[in-house]
């Protein structure tokens, strides 16, 4: 940014840009419209296991239906897309993952919901192992190591499948080497050249994902942490050469993960490669937030802030359960 030009005070007085809400919407820099969200749903095949998640007040896991009426929901409120993540039943989960390309997985039968409920709705999908690995890995696990190429085949698998399903944008959030490139070249093959990958490209190996994984029903599980795959939270260059890597291997649109901690890598990720970026508000973030505004110690406005605060460091976008109520917040207000 150049340095600003600004006479002395009084010729400058900034509060004359503050003075009535109609002179500060004029100079407003950025705002979040609903067309900037991307709704995470959980879906369950586990009878029972619907209903609110407890360390994500607010958010339910869904059964199919639910996931239709949530796919209604958002085409009323102009959200444009929904983020379908699986919750699946325990027992069938193996150190094998072959679940994860089953047609009839919960996840793919969320996918056929919603395009039948709601064409118009752009679908994303999550491509990891984790809600169908018996040990709560995004890659295979063979004597404790995470496995790269054996992996990046399993999630060409999987991601077919959810082509096939009918998902609109895939969303590699697993972190293994080359598999942008190789999604692409598969979805190329298969005849599925217009489904989009939005990658999970600076991904961290944050603590912040808590919540999400008792959504999931990933908690119990995981043996060990990520942090052989996901990036450590002090690496700002390589989270850059991250987003360089897969954009070079094709991906269409790129992300940060999680997202208010780290808003220094999303403003220099849009200022160095200009592609779409967008933020995913985690699970913790959500946590924090809603916890404190229902306990009275933040007003609603932060949620909104919070979102602000994204758009002006350069995110075209926000994946945030906070979708609905922010969509239904800005629909009040017009
Ligand atoms: C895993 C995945 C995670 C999230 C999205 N996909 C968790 C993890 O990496 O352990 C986290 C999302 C959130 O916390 O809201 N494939």
């Amino acid at each position: 940014m150049p340095t600003p030009i600004i006479a002395p005070f009084p010729a400058s007085r900034l509060r004359r840009l503050r003075r009535t809400p109609a002179i500060r919407a004029m100079v407003s820099e950025c705002d979040v419209t609903p067309a900037n969200l991307i709704w995470p749903i959980f879906v369950t095949e586990v009878a029972g296991a619907e209903g609110e998640i407890s360390s994500m007040p607010g958010v339910e896991r869904l059964t199919l239906d639910g996931v239709k009426r949530a796919a209604e929901r958002a085409a009323r409120l102009n959200i444009p897309a929904i983020c379908i993540f699986p919750h699946s039943d325990q027992d069938l989960k193996t150190e094998t993952c072959e679940r994860a390309w089953d047609p009839d997985n919960i996840g793919n039968r969320a996918i056929r919901a919603v395009k039948e409920t709601v064409p118009d709705l752009a679908v994303m999908t999550d491509i990891a192992l984790d809600p169908y690995n018996a040990n709560g890995h995004d890659g295979i696990v063979v004597n404790g190591e995470i496995l790269n190429d054996e992996t990046v085949a399993a999630l060409v698998r999987m991601a077919l499948v959810q082509a096939e399903s009918g998902a609109d944008i895939l969303g590699p959030s697993d972190m293994m080497d080359g598999r942008i490139g190789a999604l692409r070249g598969a979805l190329e093959q298969a005849g599925h050249k217009h489904v989009a990958i939005l990658s999970y490209a600076a991904k961290f190996a944050s603590s912040f994902y808590g919540p999400f994984r008792d959504a999931v029903g990933a908690s119990g599980r995981l043996v060990g942490d990520k942090k052989t795959y996901q990036v450590n939270p002090a690496n700002r260059g390589e989270a850059i050469r991250c987003v360089a890597r897969d954009l070079a291997e094709g991906a269409d649109m790129v992300m940060v993960k999680p997202g208010l901690p780290y808003l220094d890598i999303c403003r220099a990720v849009k200022d160095q490669f200009g592609a779409p970026t967008f933020a995913y508000q985690v699970s913790g973030e959500y946590a924090m937030l809603e916890g404190a505004i229902r306990n009275g110690w933040l007003s609603r406005d932060a949620m909104f802030e919070s979102l602000l605060c994204f758009r002006r460091a350069g995110c075209d976008g926000i994946l945030t359960y906070f979708a609905p109520l922010v969509a239904e917040a800005i629909a009040a207000r017009a």
